[in-house]
């Protein structure tokens, strides 16, 4: 029985990935997050193994937790664009100075250390047409001054710290770097939208469904992203963690390279999903913003984002939900459950 510590286990990946290690043998998975709110939501009514911590508080109660486990998935991190924009400090507060104490408690304890980077790492594509490979593909930020890339240098210095702990055969571990999961639970639906309850892309534009107002298409909606249904990416993450001893101290792209569309065709595809599925009478308009005005100053964004996955196929994984499959599911289920997805309104941790 492989013991796993889920930190930020009450999130979108962590709440969906406990529930889909119920059905694998040989788990014994316990979740820690400030609160349990989207774990009872996709549990319902089965038991689940919760306790809060907060992974600021780098005592005695992380240490137990870590020493406790036989593997630690470090998933905690604030990780929505928009507050990149409104709150750069609490960024690298919690993605890397907090992070860094999950890896040296590892380190301590002799543990195998998940910890989750981002497609984000990779910045812009520079005008290659390649596929971001881990060992490989070059890291382009923009300036200082367009602060939103404070997220993906935090996440990258501390990918580096990890990997040089390899180096020096202090630690083994995997780095996995999701590429746009979308699903059930990916954040709550808006009543309102303003720049602090800003949640991410698909539940954006379904809170613009549910509540009636226009979808705003940032600079056009001319960014292209692959969307990798939540499903298809737990599986990767089970199969990684079962085949850890292959694959130590390696990063892993988890990404569905054949769902990559633009914003604009999402916004028009969603309407049509919700057309067909959920409301007949929706009448929703898409209108363009400028990410100035959406996000406030210091927003750039990467064009396109496509994952190389050889690694991943290597070890026998194919995604199977296409891209109409991938946005059908999760819109019927934001439909369904509009009204307790509200009640998740998230104020980020202060
Ligand atoms: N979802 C994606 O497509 C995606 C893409 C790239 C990277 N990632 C990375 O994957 C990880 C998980 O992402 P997610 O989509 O599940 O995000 P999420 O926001 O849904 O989950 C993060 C969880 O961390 C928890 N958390 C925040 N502060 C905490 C603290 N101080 N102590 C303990 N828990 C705390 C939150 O309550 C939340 O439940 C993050 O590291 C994120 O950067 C996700």
């Amino acid at each position: 029985m492989v013991a796993i510590a889920l930190l930020g286990g009450s999130g979108f990946i962590g709440s969906n990935f406990a529930q889909f290690l119920t059905s694998c043998d040989g788990y014994r998975v316990s979740s820690f997050d400030l609160n349990d709110k989207k774990l009872r939501l996709r549990f319902e009514n089965k038991a689940y193994a919760f306790q809060r911590l907060d992974i600021r508080d780098s005592g005695s109660e992380l240490d137990r937790v870590v020493a406790e486990a036989d593997v630690v998935v470090n998933l905690a991190a604030h990780v929505r664009p928009g507050s990149f924009l409104l709150k750069p400090l609490e960024i690298v507060d919690l993605n890397f100075y907090s992070s860094i104490s999950v890896v040296e408690a590892c380190i301590r304890h002799k543990k195998f250390l998940v910890h989750f980077s981002t497609s984000e790492v990779y910045g812009k594509t520079g005008g290659s047409p390649e596929p971001f490979r881990e060992d490989l593909s070059d890291c382009i930020l923009g300036p200082v001054a367009n602060h939103r890339w404070i997220y993906s240098s935090a996440k990258q210095l501390l990918d580096r710290i990890i990997h040089a702990h390899g180096l020096a055969n202090t630690l083994d571990y995997l780095i996995v770097r999701p590429f746009n999961f979308v699903g059930p639970l990916m954040d709550e639906v808006v009543p309102r939208w303003t720049r602090e309850d800003n949640p991410r892309v698909l539940a954006n534009f379904m809170s613009s469904l549910i509540y009636n107002r226009p979808i705003q298409l940032v600079n056009g909606g001319h960014s292209r992203r692959c969307f990798t249904y939540i499903l298809d990416a737990v599986a990767a993450l089970e199969l990684l963690i079962r085949r850890r001893h292959d694959i130590n101290r390696q990063i892993v792209n988890i990404g569905n390279p054949a769902n990559e569309t633009s914003m604009a065709d999402l916004a028009s595809r969603l309407i049509r999903i919700y057309r067909t599925h959920c409301d007949p009478t929706a009448d929703v308009a898409i209108e363009e913003v400028a990410s100035e005005d959406f996000y406030g100053p210091g927003y750039e964004d990467c064009d396109r984002r496509v994952p190389d996955i050889s690694k991943l196929t290597r070890l026998g994984w194919i995604p199977r939900y296409d891209l109409e499959e991938t946005f059908t599911s999760s819109a019927i289920y934001f439909y369904e459950n509009r009204r307790r997805l509200e009640n998740l309104l998230h104020r980020e941790p202060k």
